[in-house]
């Protein structure tokens, strides 16, 4: 029989690619969402197989009911897999109702993807933070502890290595120097959930740290689709439309002031930026280099040779397609059965690309110009993070299959389609340092 697994949060960004991957592996994801980040479902009804919910590996729970009571991302998912999701309104801090789903239903594990990710709301509304993430993480282990179901896959991020001591990221580099109450919350949930497979030795708990998930599935029809201003660079850059300029200078302006993309010159500290260069920088479309000695004042950055060429580097990230990283997650379910304890794993490429990279990735994969200003480097940044993603080569079987330009190219079709407004346009910009 097919197993049952509780997807929390699977209306959402990741765990709607990953309900996909459940549902065409063969197993019968519960999916519940309390809308906070996921759209409610237009009502039209999803195109479902005539055969959905019959033959061998199709689902043994019944057909959920009328789609207007799924998520939009899940009646999207529907139609791409051509089999029913079962959906509830839930909010994971309810324990009466979590407690009343698990007699509901006999789940083999869960997947917690359900909380808050929005790491400068979190620096504002810290309670709100640990109150979902750590009381709504505390209320499922308990509820999944009094129905005897011990096996759980945990949406971590590379955020708990704060800043890299050394790099690619291994998963035994030093963890917990978070700067912020998100990055604390996947700390202290890495925590609880290491004490109690380490008290109670019938727990299985796959930890996952992922990089930067981004990209969208091949239909176009499921993607990052986030509420308001999105968090992320991505997401950013897609749901700007030409002819405005390119929207990262909107959302650091909304967090960080009048700041965009990031400058993170050298590649670790905060240099200065001379003023000469910043004033060229500052003139326009400027591609990522600088030469000449006329350009740089000697020594400002602490080049030995002036006569270097000069190439200020932006923020470096290991950008990983979210559907490898949603076959991950059916990997770390594999492995549960195991017995294994608690496991932690990166998901990333293994590869790091900056800022300006990934601009030079998304015009070619949409074919138009994004036009951007450099600016100071964004509070809290660390310069480069990118993974050594061999432990889950090795111990899941599992290796990242996309590469950049897969994962940039479902994007500008997204957000065409999934956006229902434009975002509104950028302010002038202004310089800051
Ligand atoms: P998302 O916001 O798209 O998905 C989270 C889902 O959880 C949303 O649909 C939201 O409505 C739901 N949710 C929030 N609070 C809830 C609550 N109290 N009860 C029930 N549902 C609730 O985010 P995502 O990008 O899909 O991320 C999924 C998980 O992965 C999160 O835990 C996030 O912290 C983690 N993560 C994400 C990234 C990333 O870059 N996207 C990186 C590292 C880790
Ligand atoms: C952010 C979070 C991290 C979280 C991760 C995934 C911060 C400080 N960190 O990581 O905790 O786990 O998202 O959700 O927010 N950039 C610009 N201009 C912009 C926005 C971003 O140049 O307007 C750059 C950043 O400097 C960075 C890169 O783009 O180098 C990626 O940024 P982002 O998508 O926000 O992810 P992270 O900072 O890696």
């Amino acid at each position: 029989m097919a197993e049952t697994i509780l997807v929390t949060g699977g209306a959402g960004y990741i765990g709607s690619h990953c309900v996909l991957e459940l549902l065409q592996a063969g197993y019968v994801p519960v999916v519940i969402d309390n809308f906070h980040n996921a759209i409610r479902g237009t009502g039209a009804p999803a195109r479902l197989h005539p055969r959905a919910g019959l033959g061998s590996g199709a689902p043994h729970s019944p057909p959920s009911p009328g789609s207007e009571a799924l998520p939009e991302s899940l009646r999207r998912v529907q139609e791409i897999a051509h089999r029913p999701v079962i959906f509830q309104e839930l909010d994971i801090t309810d324990e009466a109702a979590l407690q009343e789903l698990f007699r509901k239903h006999r789940f083999s594990a869960v997947m917690h993807f359900a909380g808050l990710k929005a790491v400068g709301e979190s620096v504002q509304k810290p309670l709100e933070y640990y109150r979902v993430n750590l009381t709504g993480t505390i209320r499922l282990l308990e509820t999944m502890k009094a129905h005897g179901v011990r096996n759980i896959v945990f949406s971590s991020s590379a955020t708990v290595y704060g800043d890299p001591k050394y790099l690619p990221l291994d998963e035994k580099h030093p963890v917990g120097g978070c700067t912020n109450p998100y990055g604390k919350s996947k700390f202290f949930i890495e925590e609880m959930i290491w004490d109690l497979c380490r008290a109670e030795r019938d727990w299985n708990a796959v930890l996952l740290r992922y990089f930067n998930p981004i990209g969208a599935h091949e239909s176009g029809m499921i993607g990052e689709d986030p509420q308001g201003i999105p968090n992320n660079l991505m997401p950013y850059v897609a749901q700007v439309e030409p002819p405005q300029p390119l929207g990262v200078t909107g959302r650091g302006r909304r967090r960080w002031g009048s700041t965009g993309l990031s400058l993170c010159a050298g590649g670790s500290g905060t240099p200065r930026v001379p003023e000469r260069l910043w004033e060229r920088l500052q003139d326009g479309r400027w591609n990522g280099c600088v030469t000449g000695r006329g350009d740089l004042g000697r020594g400002n950055l602490g080049f030995p040779d002036p006569a270097l060429t000069l190439c200020v580097p932006t923020g470096v990230r290991d950008y990983i397609h979210v559907v490898d990283l949603a076959k991950g997650h059916i990997a770390a379910l594999k492995k549960l059965k195991e017995n294994c304890g608690c496991k932690i794993y990166n998901l990333g490429t293994g590869t790091g690309y900056s800022v300006l990279q990934m601009v030079r990735a998304m015009e070619k994969a949409s074919g138009r110009e994004i036009k951007y200003r450099i600016t100071a480097r964004r509070e809290g940044d660390v310069a480069s993070c990118y993974a050594d993603p061999t432990l889950a080569e090795r111990e899941l079987g599992w290796k990242a299959a996309f590469g950049l330009d897969k994962m940039c190219k479902g994007i500008p079709s997204l957000a065409r389609r999934a956006l229902p407004a434009p975002c509104p346009p950028s302010p002038p910009l202004s310089s800051s340092r």
